[in-house]
């Protein structure tokens, strides 16, 4: 999508993305639906030239394959998004929108090795049924359902003597809130015009506070490489700015090695390990699992937490993630690694189409005028 400015959002990400997909020999083009000319099936994309290290426009037929990397930027471009798939519904897509945080929990509470690292959580309903719920947990978050990086986030931490709750987080904006002491029953009084009870899910909370009062959790990667299996790519540690109550980067966080945190909180190399195992495992049951519930796609970023005895909680899935973290923490491999495998995958697509007798649904999706090309170009 174009950002004010005809600005586009990861850019960076894009001219890397194409550099590798010239070395595995794919053509990498990056359009948005207002580059988009209906009439004719054509679009106006942008491609990168590697020796001149700039981008040019070309005029380009509609590829076998679509990276959607649109997230969220105010309704207008949403409904842009939404009418290019709706309309183009026949193009093979490699990451599609999942579902809301609520959905996504009731979803993978079916799945009996992923629910005990799910946090409780229930949709909001009314102040009662939140008292009784601050009743059965010392911390409690209250999220959006829908949405991301941070915003609109409350954390209540109930106060030693029955003397109330801590209340603090984040603004819609995700400006930071200051903390405030509050009654059960004025929570909602002070978050009215939040839409609660249309909008919010509560959630158990998981201590997260490091010994300076910051709190941390982890991003992981999970995708599909280049035989269309899943794999774990890589977890890093995010650490929130001070008096914050989330940790993500785009609200200020610091990313910083897996280990190093571990380490830190858990000394010994043995449970770091079994911790690791854990949250490894879990990551690939996720994503299995809301592969057979919403289809194929290339890949997830999964928020995990792990509490004070070592339990991996699973915070939130995200179908588009960013792959920042590893550049932030330093881990080039495998920060080459998050870039390279979606275009892997599109090429185990683009083969497995190509080969007679399998898998041949895929070419039905694809509109016949572009088969051959696709073929011939594997274009992303
Ligand atoms: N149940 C929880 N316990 C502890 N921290 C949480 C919990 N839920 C969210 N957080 C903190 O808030 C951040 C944002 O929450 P998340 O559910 O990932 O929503 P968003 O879509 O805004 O990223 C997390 O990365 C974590 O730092
Ligand atoms: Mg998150």
């Amino acid at each position: 999508m174009y950002m004010p400015g005809r600005k586009l959002e990861e850019l960076s990400f894009y001219r890397k993305l194409s550099i590798y997909g010239q070395k595995l020999g794919v053509d990498v083009f990056i359009f948005t639906p207002d580059d988009v000319d209906d009439n004719r099936s054509r679009i106006y994309a942008l491609s990168y030239n590697q020796a001149k290290r700039s981008w040019t426009r070309k005029w380009v037929g509609f590829p076998p394959i679509v990276y959607d990397r649109c997230r969220y930027h105010g309704a207008d471009n949403f409904r842009k998004i939404t009418r290019f798939r709706q309309k183009y519904t026949k193009l093979r897509y490699l990451s599609r929108p999942l579902a809301n945080k609520w959905t996504i929990h009731r979803l993978l509470s079916e799945n009996e090795s992923i629910a005990p690292h799910l946090p409780s959580t229930v949709h909001y309903r009314n102040r009662k049924q939140l008292e009784q719920f601050l009743k059965k947990h010392p911390i409690v978050y209250m999220k959006p359902k829908s949405g991301t990086g941070g915003r609109g986030i409350v954390r209540l931490q109930r106060l030693r003597g029955g003397r109330g709750y801590l209340m603090q987080g984040r603004d819609a904006e995700r400006r930071i809130l200051p903390a405030v002491k509050v009654t059960a029953a004025h929570i909602p009084v002070r978050l009215a015009g939040w839409g609660l009870q249309s909008k919010y899910i509560v959630q158990q909370g998981i201590p997260l506070e490091l010994k300076d009062g910051r709190v941390h959790d982890f991003r992981m990667l999970v995708q599909k490489d280049g035989q269309g299996k899943w794999q774990v790519t890589g977890c890093a540690g995010r650490i929130g700015p001070p008096f914050s109550v989330t940790s993500n980067l785009h609200g200020g966080g610091t990313a910083i090695s897996m280990e190093t945190l571990l380490k830190n909180r858990f000394g010994t190399e043995e449970k770091v390990t079994s911790i690791k195992e854990a949250a490894y495992t879990l990551g690939l049951h996720v994503a299995q699992h809301l592969e057979a519930k919403f289809g194929t796609f290339c890949e997830a970023g999964i928020d995990l937490a792990v509490d004070p005895s070592g339990h991996v909680w699973l915070l939130e899935v995200n179908p588009k993630p960013s792959r920042d973290v590893f550049r932030l923490t330093g881990d080039l491999q495998t920060y080459r690694n998050a870039i390279r495998r979606p275009i892997e995958f599109a090429l185990h697509l683009l083969q497995k189409k190509a080969a007679p007798n399998t898998d041949t649904h895929l070419l039905d999706r694809v509109p016949p005028s572009q088969q051959s090309e696709s073929h011939r170009d594997r274009s992303v």
